[in-house]
C-alpha cells in the first residue's frame, strides 16, 4: 500500500505547522519539564518558520493526507562541520511528529526518508539528531531506523534569576 504523500512545506502549511509543533513540544515538556515553552515560543517559532521556508539551508517536509490535512512534519538543516574532523557539512535533523492518531503508519519513516534524500541531494553524507533521553518512543524509531549513539547532552541549572525568557 502507497503511505501518505511527503511534500515540501509551503507557507500556507504555516499555520498547520504552528498546531503540530505545539503539540510536539507539549508531549516533550511531558516527558521533562526543562523542555517546556517560554511565554513568547509561539511568536518566535512563526518567525522561525517563516524564516526558514525561505532558507535553502533549512528543510522542512509535511505528511498530507487527502490533500489537504498535515499529519506530520520534519525539519532538518545543513551546517558547517566543525572544521577538524571529516564532514565538511553536517546535516542535522531538529524536528520530527506525526499527530498521535497517525502513528505506526510508517508516516515517521517517510518523513525522515525525504528528508535525508533532500540532505544527500545538497552533498551531506553525515546526519546527526538529538532525543530527549527520556523520549522512549523517539529512542525506539530511530533505533528501529538503524541509527546509533554518539554523544550524551549534560547540563547543569545555573543560579535562579541569571536567565530570562526572550523579550523578557
Ligand atoms: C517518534 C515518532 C515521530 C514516530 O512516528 P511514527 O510515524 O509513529 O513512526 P513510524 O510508524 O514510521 O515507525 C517506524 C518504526 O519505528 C519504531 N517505532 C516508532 N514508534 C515507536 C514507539 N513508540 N515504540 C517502539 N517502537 C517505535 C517501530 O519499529 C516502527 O515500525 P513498526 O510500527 O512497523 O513496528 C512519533 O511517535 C512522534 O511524533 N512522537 C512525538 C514527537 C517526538 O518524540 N519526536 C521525536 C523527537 S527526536
Amino acid at each position: 500500500m502507497e503511505g501518505v504523500p511527503i511534500r515540501n512545506a509551503r507557507r500556507g502549511d504555516i499555520p498547520s505547522l504552528l498546531l503540530l509543533w505545539n503539540a510536539m513540544m507539549k508531549e516533550i515538556s511531558a516527558t521533562d519539564s526543562r523542555f517546556a515553552l517560554h511565554a513568547r515560543a509561539q511568536e518566535h517559532q512563526t518567525a522561525q518558520f517563516q524564516r526558514w521556508l525561505q532558507d535553502e539551508k533549512h528543510l522542512i517536509v509535511v505528511a498530507e493526507e487527502g490533500g489537504r490535512l498535515i499529519t506530520g512534519f520534519a525539519i532538518a538543516s545543513v551546517t558547517a562541520g566543525n572544521g577538524w574532523q571529516i564532514p565538511v557539512r553536517v546535516g542535522r535533523i531538529s524536528d520530527i511528529y506525526v499527530a498521535a492518531p497517525r502513528r505506526r503508519q510508517g508516516v515517521a519513516r517517510r518523513l525522515t526518508g525525504r528528508l535525508l534524500d533532500l540532505l544527500y541531494e545538497t552533498g551531506v553524507g553525515t546526519v546527526r539528531l538529538s532525543v530527549a533521553v527520556g523520549n522512549d518512543g523517539a529512542h525506539a524509531f530511530w533505533r528501529s531506523m538503524g541509527w546509533d549513539d554518539l554523544e550524551v547532552v549534560l547540563q547543569k541549572g545555573v543560579e535562579p534569576g541569571q536567565e530570562t525568557a526572550p523579550g523578557a
